[in-house]
């Protein structure tokens, strides 16, 4: 359980994701404390000093410092992002084989310390991992949670936004299921400016004549490998979900987020973690939202349960 005041984050791999996420959480003042573990030590306490350097600048100062396993015993939140840069034109599930190895070591550091708060999994396959990473720790469900669908749903926010010239944040709804390919836009819940997304489009189709939701959709689940294709990896938007992940717990704030989560008998599927509105708290994802989806749309959330069951197979 997360108690306001140990308000200690640690982020375990202080590679691009790592780094630029602990610069989201000290900019915004999210925590007290910021504990960077990384393999290469020197790594770690250069992105440790570099980011106390701006202290003067930032909302409120966040003690950073270079730890080890041991500081996640009074931790909050550990956040985990150990992995590698994709290759271009890749499955987020072929970087398994490189993940499963050091998360399973990670995990294992993080409980001998005997740490219970929350683990904020982001290494890809994000939730083949916070599955992995649940069963492994043998923590409550809801103390365990990966970043899931909650950046996909966020850049379906800023396409439709690219699209129809409106600020993302008149957009509602979600993307669900795997974060990777059998993502899906449960169209149902898109809203903007209140009204269902198709009938916004219907009713100004003079407008909006040339919105295509499959092509929004499309857009949204190519994104991430557009961006790994020309800057060779994504981390500012990945960074950016996570220091809001982090804030909704820490701070309590109830926000309803896609994170990766156990369903549990939710939508029909058991023993999978996948990308479904649920409601964050301080002691992690502390309850499913389930919506009433259409029958293609929960097709499709059956489709990514299958696929991400399939990869946490011969895990343990
Ligand atoms: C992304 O889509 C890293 O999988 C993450 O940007």
């Amino acid at each position: 359980m997360v108690t306001a005041n140990r308000n200690r984050v640690v982020i375990v791999g202080t590679g691009q994701v790592g780094s630029t996420a602990a610069f989201g959480i000290v900019t915004h003042g999210l925590c007290n404390e910021l504990v960077l573990i990384d393999h290469f030590a020197d790594k770690a306490l250069g992105e440790a000093r570099d980011l106390d350097d701006g202290s003067e600048f930032q909302d409120r100062h966040v003690k950073v410092r270079v730890g080890d396993y041991s500081d996640c015993k009074d931790a909050d939140i550990v956040v985990i992002t150990v992995g590698r840069k994709p290759p271009a034109n890749s499955n987020r599930m072929a970087e398994l084989g490189f993940t499963v190895g050091l998360v399973g070591d990670v995990i294992d550091h993080v409980m001998a310390s005997g740490f219970d708060g929350v683990i904020v999994m982001v290494s890809n396959p994000v939730d083949v991992m916070a599955w992995y990473a649940w069963k492994r720790s043998g923590l409550p469900r809801t103390q365990v949670l990966g970043t899931g669908t909650a950046l996909d749903t966020s850049r379906l926010k800023t396409i439709i936004g690219e699209e129809t010239g409106l600020d993302p944040r008149n957009v509602g709804g979600f993307v669900m299921g795997e974060h990777g390919n059998s993502q899906f836009a449960a169209w149902s819940t898109v809203s903007l400016g209140g009204k269902p997304f198709a009938k916004f489009l219907a009713d100004n189709q003079s407008r909006f004549s040339s919105v295509s939701t499959a092509e929004v959709e499309e857009k949204t689940r190519r994104r991430g490998d557009e961006i790994v294709r020309t800057k060779g990896g994504t981390n500012f938007g990945i960074a950016s979900t996570v220091a809001g992940i982090v804030q909704t717990i820490l701070w309590d704030e109830r926000r309803i987020v896609p994170v990766s989560t156990l369903l549990d008998g939710e939508y029909g599927e058991h023993d999978v973690f996948l990308g479904v509105p649920t409601e964050l708290r301080a002691n992690g994802a502390n309850e499913i939202v389930e919506l009433d989806l259409a029958d293609d749309e929960l097709a499709k959330l059956h489709r990514s349960a299958q696929i991400v069951r399939e990869h946490c197979e011969g895990l343990l």
